[in-house]
């Protein structure tokens, strides 16, 4: 659709950012909803971040996304953080406000447990303990929500254990760390498996794990989308485990921002996923 000098505007900042799928995700919905608006790619390079950020109200922007390698920089230049935001060390959504400040929100743990939600019907996080692979950025969102969310005990494995206890212990809370061997004899206790490694990723070997030990009534999910069904997921699914897609966190992190912005709160479906995986 075209757009008139009142566009409402918005926007992703990373770098780089030419794989980004927020754009399309945001596109799909302002055309659908009619939205006299824009979501626009912003590449900036890291040494000029907090200067984009601070224009954004210049601009006359209503906020934009932030995706790596930035989040860290946009915790330390926005105004406000909101619970989350703070806890997690990261900011994913500024929103500016009709006095030009800047709120920073980090919404990665919202589409993560939004996406089990609907993905995987009837599925609570006070099920059973969650085995969490993986302790990167990612990591740090899904461990934190589950526990918000209920989940009795949060075991987290990573290849590097030192940085597991690290996230432990920003995070606080039931978490315990093992060692990377021992990962397969935790499934057995496990009512949720995650895995927020790059394996599994198209061109990545699989994630080396033999879910033997995993109840068939765990749910599996995969942070990465790119396949959808991973080697993680086919396997968990081909035992007969509920499987749950990574790309839902992306499309459901989006929500809150472009209700902030556009003033509109936003659907997920069947449309949205295949417009944001097309190409
Ligand atoms: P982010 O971008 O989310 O901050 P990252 O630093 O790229 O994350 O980390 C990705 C995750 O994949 C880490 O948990 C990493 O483990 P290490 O901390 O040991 O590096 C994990 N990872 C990457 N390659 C891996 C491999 N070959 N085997 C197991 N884990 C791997």
């Amino acid at each position: 659709m075209t757009i008139s000098g009142k566009a409402k505007l918005a926007g992703v900042m990373g770098w780089p950012i030419g794989h980004s799928r927020s754009p399309r995700l945001h596109g799909y919905w302002l055309e659908r909803y009619g939205i006299d608006g824009a979501y626009v790619p912003l590449a900036v390079p890291p040494d000029r971040i907090e200067q984009a950020i601070r224009a954004l109200p210049a601009l006359g922007f209503r906020g934009c996304n932030v995706t790596v390698p930035h989040k860290e920089a946009a915790y330390r230049t926005v105004d406000r953080l909101d619970a989350t935001a703070r806890r997690m060390g990261a900011v994913n959504t500024i929103v500016v406000g009709e006095d030009g400040s800047l709120e920073g929100r980090n919404t990665d743990g919202f589409g993560f447990i939004e996406n089990l939600k609907s993905g995987a019907p009837g599925w609570k996080a006070a099920d059973g303990p969650a085995l969490v692979i993986g302790a990167g950025g990612a990591a740090r969102a899904v461990v934190a929500s589950l526990l918000d969310e209920g989940a009795p005990r949060v075991w987290l494995v990573n290849r590097t254990r030192a940085r597991a206890e690290e996230l432990a212990a920003d995070i606080g809370g039931n978490i315990e760390t093992a060692d990377w061997v021992s990962r397969e004899t935790l499934l057995e206790g496990a009512a949720l498996l995650v895995n927020t490694t790059t394996q599994g990723m198209a061109g990545q070997p699989a994630l080396e794990l033999d879910l033997r030990a995993l109840p068939s009534s765990a749910v599996v999910t995969d942070i990465v989308y790119t396949p959808l069904m991973t080697p993680l997921l086919t396997a968990a699914q081909a035992r007969g485990n509920r499987v749950v897609d990574g790309v839902g966190m992306l499309l459901h992190q989006a929500r809150p921002g472009f209700a902030a912005w556009f003033g509109r709160e936003p659907e997920v479906t069947d449309g949205l996923k295949a417009a944001v995986l097309q190409g």
